[in-house]
């Protein structure tokens, strides 16, 4: 059985299969409703649950229609209204989900409670953000760059700000697809010792540098994320802690001419970028948003059809 938890976890050779998959699979229902099946459905009759402790909107409705055009079914559950929310335990609740579904999503606050889901449950759990990583999301920025430039090998991706669960994501994936990553946070916002240590460990061009512009200099994309997370608690010193690394067009200027900006979103014009630049003929973050569904309907076949 697969969980898709960490892409530190994911082979090399899976994620690159996992992408072109996530590819096919867009360009193969060109055209049809939404709403539609895909022509030929690969996993009729599954059921996924999707537990979510924090708001979510793409990884709600892209999770939701993935499941939906491969033939299968979800559920969406608030966390607060299960019994988890009252105290049962990880470990019961996934006995039991296991017993009713045949994959479990799962937005969590704590990064260990995922694994200790996972741990005890008889079925595929999927890693939809917690406070350490956000697997899916990359694997749709990585389908993203691949579909423009054609590549990711060589590509030099720039991260800007602040060192987050998304960042993390990024570095586990850099050793595996052939791109550099540069990041520019400042101190006290840096990615964790263990995912860097991870990079330099397995080879990676990874750098990390508190010069925002030092980071995007040279790069094919510059990616930008939220300066307050959920749950962050310090939203006003994060903001003036982090207000330099604001990615403006003047920061793009820095970039090569043809590079592309990324953002997870949700966005905070004015924040974490600029509205130029997040509304300008240089940003993606559209694309992205829509290969969240496509990249999630490669992850669900990767964890069901093993
Ligand atoms: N990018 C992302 O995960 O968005 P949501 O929080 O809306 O799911
Ligand atoms: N870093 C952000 C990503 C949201 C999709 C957060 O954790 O809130």
């Amino acid at each position: 059985m697969r969980h898709f938890l960490d892409l530190i976890d994911v082979p090399a050779a899976d994620l690159t299969a996992l992408l072109a998959d996530a590819a096919a699979m867009k360009v193969a229902r060109k055209g049809l409703p939404k709403g539609a099946v895909d022509p030929d459905p690969a996993l009729p009759g599954r059921a996924l649950a999707m537990i979510f402790e924090k708001s979510s909107t793409r990884t709600r409705v892209s999770f939701d229609m993935a499941i939906r055009q491969l033939g299968g079914s979800s559920l969406v559950l608030n966390a607060a209204d299960m019994q988890l929310g009252r105290g049962e335990s990880v470990s019961d609740t996934a006995q039991v989900l296991s017993r009713f579904v045949d994959a479990v999503m799962i937005r969590a606050n704590a990064h260990e409670d995922v694994t200790e889901f996972a741990e005890f449950s008889d079925v595929p759990v999927i890693n939809g953000l917690t406070d350490r990583s956000h697997p899916c999301q990359i694997m749709a920025d990585l389908l993203t760059l691949q579909e423009h430039f054609g590549t990711l090998d060589g590509l030099k991706l720039a991260w800007v700000g602040d060192g987050n669960n998304v960042a993390a994501s990024f570095i586990h994936a850099a050793p595996k697809l052939g791109f550099s990553l540069t990041l520019g946070c400042p101190g006290g916002y840096t990615p964790a010792e263990d995912d860097l240590a991870y990079a330099s460990n397995s080879g990676a061009r990874v750098e990390l540098t508190a010069d925002p512009r030092a980071a995007v200099d040279g790069a094919d994309v510059v990616i930008a994320d939220t300066f307050v997370s959920m749950g962050d608690a310090d939203a006003d010193t994060r903001l003036a802690d982090l207000a330099a690394y604001c990615v403006t067009e003047e920061l793009m200027a820095q970039a090569k001419r043809e590079a592309v900006f990324l953002h997870c979103l949700p966005a905070h014009r004015g924040e974490e970028v600029s509205a130029a630049v997040i509304d300008g003929a240089r940003s993606l973050v559209f694309d992205e948003a829509e290969n969240r569904l496509h990249a999630q309907k490669a992850i669900l076949k990767w964890c069901l059809l093993p």
